[in-house]
């Protein structure tokens, strides 16, 4: 039996106490005007990790709900006109049965914030969650022993200033299909690393690739893995890579590009980008493999491609260049889910292709990845190595070594519900890059990074500027003056104390003043990767290098994108950076 409780300030210090300490308890209680059935059912649901359930008084905006063990405050606008062909309500009556499981199907990220709820008829609505602190610290708060207040309007500027944006937030269907094909393999109990989900996520994604281009991409297959990594892993092993041998690898990418390289035991031959796409340089490509045909006497094994923040590289020159040595591709799409070249999906280009599912990407699987094969016989070997490569015994017998980097059939449900709105989300990203070029079109100093028109689509995964390195930024004294304690971006908290502010590659001063002046506005913004041939762990590999991608590195920034990110935020954002240039 649950404690209902009346809300008194000293309830509300309490489990502000107990969030800041990240315990996790279940709070009940009791909302004034509100012991109706629905009120009930959503205090019962007051859980972390359920659906957020909300309630509303009609006549008013506010809704309260309990996360993460804390007590947040959600306000919607607009809420009356949410849910099309729903009851009609008036005065303080509470939400009936249907409306209520409408409602409750939107799950609300469990931070601070502002997101934007989908409604069915695909009307973007935006929540803004707050902290306790900051509800707590209002004049005449929402919470004055146990009354809630009715001006949040009010407060809402000032509450404002206080939502993060973050660079790129995982969204869910909102028809909540997630879920369901989760719920299938819980009640299937197919809660293993193989099972219909994970063949039916195979299947939607080898009909979204065939979908872009000819005939022959119908012959490709799709293996679901546990992430991009093991993808590009894996396609290394399939290609026959091994101990020895050299593989072609864009320098501007994320380590997963390369790393796998090392870990066979081969040697990453590093090619640095045009300015064009920030992708591979074809011509530095050529002159590379003539070289190290020289030096070695043999060919690279393979070439590795990046299609960088989800911009498609040059392909035709590329895979000129790799038939007329006759060396394979294997694509790294990670970033590039749904980008094409000349209206097919990159990672079809190549003799395999890598795609990644992780929290930040274009459609997730929390985490996870794929690798697309040439053919079935093809997928069936990936499948097999990832799956530690048993031979067919009744007893374990191993003759080669295999992997365990197949995806959890939970996860591939998550897959399925998201492959429902990949093409919004997609739309979505280019929709927020249109904004951002049109923004940045009239300032000077400030370019946007943009597609090759006509010849190819960018996801637009990220969306990034470049800052001439002129250009003067506000509180540049900022730069670089303290040690940071953590990363920036995915790894925060599990990265090494840095040791030094400095090293001898590092983003422009203005470029860093900048981050510092979006952090500020508790807008997340990102430098770009760092080139693989300025990072110690790759010094001692050989290197053909132009400069380009050091000098992008430099100057460039990633700003917040995906279907978190409103037209609202991109203002917000855009008036920020502006602002904060001299
Ligand atoms: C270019 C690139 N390759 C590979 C990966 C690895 O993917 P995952 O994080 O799913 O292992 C990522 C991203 O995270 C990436 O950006």
């Amino acid at each position: 039996m649950k404690d209902v409780q009346l809300i008194t300030k000293e309830l509300l210090s309490d489990i502000h106490q107990k969030a800041v300490q990240n315990t996790r308890k279940r709070v009940n209680y009791d909302l004034r005007n509100s012991s109706d059935d629905s009120s009930q059912r959503m205090l019962n649901a007051l859980e972390v990790g359920t659906h957020v359930p909300i309630h509303r008084h009609l006549n008013t905006s506010e809704t309260v709900i309990c996360m993460d063990g804390r007590l947040d405050w959600v306000f919607y606008e607009e809420l009356p006109n949410m849910i099309e062909g729903g009851p009609v309500h008036d005065g303080e009556k509470a939400l009936d049965e249907t409306c209520f499981k409408e409602v409750a199907r939107y799950r609300i990220c469990p931070r601070v914030g502002r997101y934007g709820i989908q409604v069915p008829q695909g009307v973007w609505h935006s929540v803004e969650v707050f902290e306790p602190s900051t509800i707590m610290e209002a004049k005449d708060g929402p919470y004055m022993e146990g009354k809630m207040i009715k001006n949040i309007k009010k407060d809402k500027n000032k509450m404002n200033e206080k939502k993060t944006i973050h660079l790129c937030l995982a969204h869910m269907s909102d028809a909540g299909e997630e879920m369901k094909f989760i719920n299938r393999a819980f009640d299937e109990r197919w809660v293993a690393p193989l099972g219909p989900n994970v063949d039916g996520f195979e299947d939607d994604l080898k009909r979204f690739i065939a979908e872009s281009g000819d005939k022959s991409l119908q012959g490709k297959e799709v293996v679901a893995l546990a992430s991009g990594t093991a993808a590009v892993h894996l396609g290394l092993v399939a290609l026959g890579v091994g101990p020895g041998d050299e593989v072609l690898a864009q320098s501007f990418t994320f380590c997963a590009s390369m790393n796998p390289i090392r870990y066979l035991g081969a040697t990453p031959i590093i090619i640095d980008s045009e300015p064009d796409t920030w992708n591979m340089d074809p011509a530095l490509l050529e002159a590379a493999i003539k070289d190290r045909i020289a030096k070695t006497g043999k060919k690279p094994k393979a070439i590795v491609t990046v299609y960088l923040y989800g911009m498609p590289a040059k392909l035709d020159e590329i895979m000129v260049i790799a038939r007329r040595y006759d060396i394979p591709v294997l694509e790294d799409a990670a970033e590039a889910f749904g980008s094409q070249y000349k209206g097919q999906q990159v990672g079809t280009f190549g003799d395999y292709g890598v795609l990644s599912f992780n929290g930040n990407k274009m459609i997730t699987t929390s985490g996870g990845g794929a690798l697309i094969c040439p053919d079935k016989e093809a997928k069936e070997r990936v499948k097999w190595l990832a799956m530690q490569a048993r031979e067919a015994y009744p007893y374990y017998q191993h003759e080669s070594v295999g992997y365990n980097y197949r995806m959890s059939n939970v996860c591939a449900g998550i897959g399925r519900g998201q492959m429902t709105v990949a093409k919004d989300h997609i739309a979505h990203h280019r929709h927020i890059a249109k904004l951002y070029e049109e923004a940045f079109r009239d300032v000077e100093g400030i370019t946007y990074h943009k597609e090759l028109e006509g010849l190819m689509a960018s996801n637009y995964w990220l969306s990034t500027i470049v800052l001439d390195k002129n250009l003067k930024v506000k509180n540049e004294v900022l730069a670089y003056a303290k040690p940071i304690e953590t990363a920036i971006g995915g790894a925060a908290g599990v990265v090494h104390g840095g040791g030094s502010i400095h090293t001898d590659c590092e983003p422009n001063i203005n470029v860093e003043a900048m981050r510092i002046a979006l952090q500020a506005e508790n807008i997340e913004s990102r430098p770009l990767w760092k080139p693989m041939h300025r990072q110690p762990v790759y010094l001692d590999t050989p290197a053909y290098a132009n400069g380009v991608s050091e000098s992008i590195f430099k100057c460039g920034l990633c700003l917040p994108s995906g279907p978190m990110v409103s037209d609202d935020d991109v203002l917000r954002i855009i008036n920020t950076i502006k602002s904060n240039v001299l």
